[in-house]
């Protein structure tokens, strides 16, 4: 019997539909060649601890009986929440050590609280001997990031879980994969942190002072998801390319884009890319451009000086068991 597990899950980067899929609208998310790891080891004791050193949290402890509560440490909420509602479902007499690690910063908008939350609930049921489907980890996962954040469509943790590209539709009411070849991105970190939460409810609050415009919007921007999913299969990418043109000025007018935003934009569209968006809920975080092989250089050039240049491998493998160590 397993007594320690490690499992991988990767980070993602939203292409197209930010926003519009918090209210029932597709997007397009790849994930990305950076993982978090999570280790989890039965300890034999009533004991929760965990140790997440890339979130600046060492040795954290608590008894299975504490779990849960309002005062929750940001680098443990999701992965104890999720602990607690897995023993909800699935009692244990065994408590549990948990173990992180990223390969990325949690800065990058490149969703680690998701990749940990997937990964340590993988780890989690191979570790207890549960048998778990892709869509029992998806809903115990969303129902976490749920839990500890109110807001979300679940588009990270579909993406954390099945890998690849994926055209979503919350709450997971359509997952599918996308097979074409990944389109050729240039990403670009702003050197900013975002709040994802906050600007999801200030997106909600524009709604309800201006229903029709925001409704609009949102429309718009569904129909050219479905656009850049077409031109995306058909190799299209400077179709793809104009399709972001469009979705980040529909970005610009739900104002959750920004001057560092908006400047990495700008500048890798001078340099010659055939599109450049936020990805993302925006206001900081990451940017990506499509670019053709010709302007690749130039473009990752103006990153490099007025951003951070991102090197990731798109269309990753979703999550996996690392290693299973017995007693
Ligand atoms: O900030 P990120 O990369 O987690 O992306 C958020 C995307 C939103 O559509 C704004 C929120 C969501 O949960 O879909």
């Amino acid at each position: 019997m397993a007594h320690s597990v490690t499992a991988s899950a990767p980070g993602k980067l939203l292409l197209f539909g930010e926003h519009a899929v918090v209210h029932g609208k597709p997007c397009i998310v790849t994930a990305v060649d950076q993982r978090l790891f999570v280790t989890v080891t039965l300890n034999g004791e009533n004991m929760f601890r965990l140790t997440a050193p890339d979130m600046g949290l060492e040795a954290y402890v608590k008894t299975i009986d504490e779990l849960g509560g309002a005062d929750l440490p940001n680098a443990v909420r999701f992965i104890e929440m999720l602990y607690k509602r897995f023993l909800e479902r699935y009692p244990q007499n065994r408590g549990i050590d948990v173990v992180t690690k990223s390969e990325f910063s949690a800065s990058f908008g490149f969703g680690s609280s998701s990749a940990a939350t997937v990964a340590f609930a993988k780890a989690l049921f191979e570790v207890c001997g549960v048998q778990a489907s892709n869509q029992d980890l998806f809903e115990l996962c969303y129902r976490a990031v749920l839990d500890v954040q109110g807001v979300g469509s679940g588009f990270d943790v579909a993406c954390a879980i099945w890998g690849g590209t994926l055209y979503y539709v919350t709450p997971g009411k359509v997952i599918e994969k996308l097979l074409d070849e990944a389109p050729p991105l240039v990403v670009g970190y702003t050197g900013v942190k975002a709040d994802t939460p906050t600007l999801i409810r200030q997106v909600a609050e524009l709604k309800r002072k201006e229903p029709e415009l925001v409704s609009g919007i949102f429309e718009r921007i569904g129909e050219l998801v479905d656009e850049a999913r077409i031109a995306m299969s058909r190799g299209a990418f400077e179709k793809v390319g104009a399709l972001m043109q469009e979705n980040q000025r529909l970005l610009s007018k739900l104002h959750v884009s920004s001057a560092e935003l908006d400047m990495l934009i700008d500048e890798t569209i001078k340099m010659g890319a055939w599109g450049a968006k936020l990805s993302g809920a925006g206001g900081g975080d990451c940017m990506i451009a499509i670019v053709g092989k010709e302007k690749k250089a130039l473009v990752e050039g103006v990153v490099r000086n007025n951003g951070e240049l991102m090197r990731v491998n798109l269309g990753a493998e979703g999550v996996r068991i690392e290693k299973i160590s017995e007693q």
